[in-house]
């Protein structure tokens, strides 16, 4: 099966790629630089065949998907710039690769979208990654969607500033009071689920949402880490009308440590729906928290490049 990962450089995607090389998957990597030709799996070591393309480019989309059986979007947009908005992204480019997927007679579409992607949503963010579903539907019906919890490894942008702050910062502020339900879920984790979604028999579910095995507040989050690299800040609540602010100033620098979607997104709950499809139907067992942690603290807590 020959599968064509957009996004396939970016920090899920490369993990995905990985995952099907290993399942012996022909796979190209789509993004608009080239990176990262070649992956090690086991002793081996294996390279995805590498395609430049720009999702937002309709007339690019085509030859970066041909002779695919399957394809996979995994392209993020978590800040705004002029005319490249979420909606543009989230929306619009995810259904044009959606209906040149099948146009071209892909079997297969997975797109990846987050927890609490909701079309009405207030949130730019959410609301785009809500109708961007509906969209990719519409043009690609049996399209599987994978909403995904916020995801850490390493390399990530969530876990491993939270842990170079706790080791930081002898005084911790909060997203408002810590209370958010989180349930954060190893990157490698949903790479495993996408690629068991391309290689086993298709499921009558078009909908799973992947989450780690535990929900945490917050806080307690926070506390969790500290305990694991052996510091006591004190934690101090701090409004998230303070955090979007900040967030607007720190949207100018070239890597924001935040956003204000990632500020929005703290604003509610971000745990896996009950009852809806996830790792474990996959035969998935997610990785606990800890152990990334240690991932992260093993690898010299690099940051997102
Ligand atoms: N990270 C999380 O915690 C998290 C949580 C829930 C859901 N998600 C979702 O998971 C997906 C992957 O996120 P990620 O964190 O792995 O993203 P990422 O690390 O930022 O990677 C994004 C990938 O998309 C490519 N890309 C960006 N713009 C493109 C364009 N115009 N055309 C073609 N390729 C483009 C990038 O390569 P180039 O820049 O070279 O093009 C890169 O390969 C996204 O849908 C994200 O919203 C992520």
């Amino acid at each position: 099966m020959k599968v064509a990962v957009f996004g396939g450089t970016g920090f899920l995607g490369q993990r995905i790629v990985e995952r099907l090389l290993d399942k012996g998957f022909e796979v190209r990597a789509v993004s608009r630089q080239t990176r990262r030709a070649i992956t090690t799996v086991g002793s081996e070591a294996k390279a995805p065949e590498q395609v430049k393309a720009d999702i937002l480019e309709r007339s690019s989309i085509g030859p970066a998907i041909a002779g695919s059986d399957a394809v996979v979007n995994a392209v993020s947009l978590y800040v705004e710039h002029g005319d490249l908005t979420f909606e543009r992204m989230h929306v619009t480019a995810a259904a044009d690769l959606a209906s040149a997927a099948r146009q071209a007679g892909v079997e297969r579409l997975v797109h990846i979208s987050g927890i609490g992607a909701d079309p009405r949503s207030a949130s730019r963010y959410i609301k785009a990654r809500g109708r961007g579903e509906d969209a990719v539907r519409n043009s690609f019906p049996d399209t599987i969607v994978l909403r995904s919890a916020v995801m850490i490894g390493p390399g990530d942008a969530f876990l491993t500033t939270l842990v170079r702050l706790v080791r930081l910062l002898p005084v911790y502020p909060l997203f408002g009071q810590g209370a958010t339900r989180l349930q954060p879920v190893y990157v490698g984790d949903v790479a495993e689920a996408v690629s068991r979604l391309l290689a086993d028999p298709i499921q009558d579910v078009s909908t799973f949402e992947v989450g780690g095995p535990r929900i945490l507040r917050y806080r307690e989050l926070v506390r969790e880490i500290a305990r694991t690299i052996g510091v006591h800040p004190i934690l101090v609540p701090m409004p998230f009308a303070a955090w979007s602010a900040l967030a607007v100033v720190a949207e100018f620098l070239p890597t924001p440590p935040f956003t204000r979607n990632q500020v929005d997104l703290m604003r509610q709950d971000n745990v896996t729906t009950a009852g809806m499809p996830g790792l474990p139907e996959l035969g998935i067992e997610p990785r606990d928290i800890e152990q990334v942690i240690r991932m992260i603290e093993g690898t010299g807590i690099k940051t997102r490049a």
